[in-house]
């Protein structure tokens, strides 16, 4: 379903901004509510009231000062979660006296609208059980609505790579994420796919994507989508993305604990962010030449799979030594790395739920990347900043490369030390990057959610993390 961004009248409801302590001037019964204390003027918090047959909401926004476009997501979502039981329209009063132009007020709306409105049970038999969906969201300022437009098709796809993390493994596994990625480039005039099965794998070298996905029934897939527009601002210029799809990580032989292994379902947020995120470069048309490259497998222990001890040669030619079957992510990526770089990448984004390291580091909030080209990092976090998927520098260096040395092989995939675990899986990518900017992001802590975060993700589950941080990256290059 796609919200659509319309004319200011005749809507179900209308949001007010309310700050923290309330401004002068409010219309009754805010006013009256203001005066005895009661309207909730915090970030996240809303009250809803019905006045002249109609319906008026107060959305807190805090401290005048300190609004930003975060702030406005979290009163959008705040907004969405307070008309559960109404649906339909909703209107966004601007303020004139916020530190933030009216466009970029109206986005952020937009978007905290829908991202904090999707329901996650989709599998639910109940019927008329979820909340009703807000369908159009309405501003009386034309000048906006564009502004809106692109925020609300941001939000769209980013819940539609949630969809895609919180679909359980026995529904989406390798094949149907392929099948997806199909069906997404029948969407768009210039986005094709093109799916890689075991056997073309297998023509390659791909030893590292195929022996993760060894143990499962459920075969691998190597997932290809070209974006080619008419008239690149640079022709030259070729943004790979590649993500780390795994549509169920038990760990395989060095299996994991039983408690919250069905989380591991979202271990495929990074490849999900990744699809969505080519799939909102083509939908808003950008001039910009990309390709994504999504490395889908499923890790299980079974009599086929591969063990601790195994030594693997990747594409690339480089040896690996396998400690732990678990650190199977930065496995699959060595491939599908190497393949974006032969497809012509010129400027590389990876995106994988890749360490337990990383989520202890940074929560749930932010992702950790590592870059190898001061410029590209640059770009990274300034687009991470502007979306609201938000992205914190971590060192590669030289000297660390050590962590990766194996006594047999070229390097090993995992280590006993417990020290910089998230460093020592982008040392390891780094022998994969090839030539060029490239920056690994590490998503373990954002991707998939425990529990609601207090802002706009309110549910647990998919945040379709990296699909907003990767439109912003392409809108800059464009
Ligand atoms: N998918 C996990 C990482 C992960 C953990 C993502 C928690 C999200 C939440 C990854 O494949 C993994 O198992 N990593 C291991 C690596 C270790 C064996 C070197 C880890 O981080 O424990
Ligand atoms: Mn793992
Ligand atoms: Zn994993």
């Amino acid at each position: 379903m796609s919200v659509e961004i319309v004319e200011g009248g005749h809507a179900d409801a209308v949001a007010v901004l309310v700050t923290q302590p309330p401004q002068e001037g409010l219309e009754p019964p805010l006013a009256e509510l203001a005066a005895s204390g009661e309207l909730p003027g915090e970030v996240g918090e809303a009250v809803l009231l019905h006045r002249d047959g109609g319906r008026l909401l107060g959305v807190g926004v805090g401290k005048r000062d300190e609004v930003n476009a975060e702030t406005l997501r979290s009163a959008g979502a705040a907004a969405a979660a307070e008309l559960g039981r109404v649906g339909g329209t909703l209107e966004w009063r601007l303020d004139g006296t916020l530190p933030l132009e009216a466009a970029d007020q109206a986005a952020a709306l937009t978007e905290g609208t829908i991202i904090g409105g999707y329901a996650p049970g989709k599998w639910k038999t109940r019927e008329n059980g979820g909340p009703k969906e807000i369908e159009r969201i309405a501003f009386s300022d034309a000048a906006v609505r564009a502004a809106a437009e692109r925020a609300a098709l941001l939000a769209e796809r980013t819940n539609r790579a949630r969809d895609l993390a919180n679909t359980p493994p026995n529904e989406l596994y390798p094949e149907t994420l392929a099948e997806a990625a199909e069906a997404l480039a029948d969407e768009h005039e210039h986005l094709t796919a093109t799916v890689l099965d075991p056997a073309e794998m297998e023509a390659l070298g791909m030893g590292a994507l195929l022996a993760v996905g060894r143990g499962s029934h459920n075969e691998p897939r190597l997932i290809v989508l070209r974006y080619e527009p008419p008239g690149p601002t640079d022709p030259n210029l070729v943004l790979g993305l590649v993500g780390k799809a795994i549509t169920f990580d038990a760990g395989g032989i060095s299996i994991k604990p039983a408690g919250g292994m069905d989380a591991m379902k979202g271990d495929m947020a990074g490849g999900a962010g990744t699809l969505q995120g080519i799939g909102a470069i083509a939908a808003l048309g950008l001039p910009v030449r990309a390709l994504a490259v999504i490395a889908a497998a499923e890790n299980l222990p079974s009599g086929h799979a591969f063990r601790p001890g195994d030594i693997l040669t990747a594409a690339n030619g480089k040896t690996i030594e396998i400690v732990n079957t678990d650190a199977e992510g930065r496995l699959v990526l060595a491939d599908a790395l190497w393949y974006a770089r032969r497809e012509g990448a010129t400027h590389i984004l990876d995106l994988a739920t890749l360490t337990g390291a990383m989520e202890v580091a940074l929560g749930d909030l932010f992702a950790g990347f590592f870059a190898n080209d001061a410029a590209w990092s640059e770009r990274i976090f300034a687009a991470g900043e502007r979306s609201g998927d938000l992205t914190w520098p971590f060192p590669l260096h030289p000297r660390y490369r050590r962590y990766v040395d194996s006594t047999y092989a070229d390097m090993k995939n995992a280590s006993t030390l417990r020290q910089a675990g998230a460093v020592l899986a982008a040392e390891f990518l780094r022998e994969f990057a090839g030539e060029g900017p490239w920056a690994h992001v590490d998503m373990a802590g954002p991707g998939f959610l425990d529990r609601g975060r207090g802002d706009y993700y309110r549910v647990p589950g998919g945040t379709g993390y990296g699909v907003r941080l990767i439109a912003e990256l392409a809108s800059s290059l464009a």
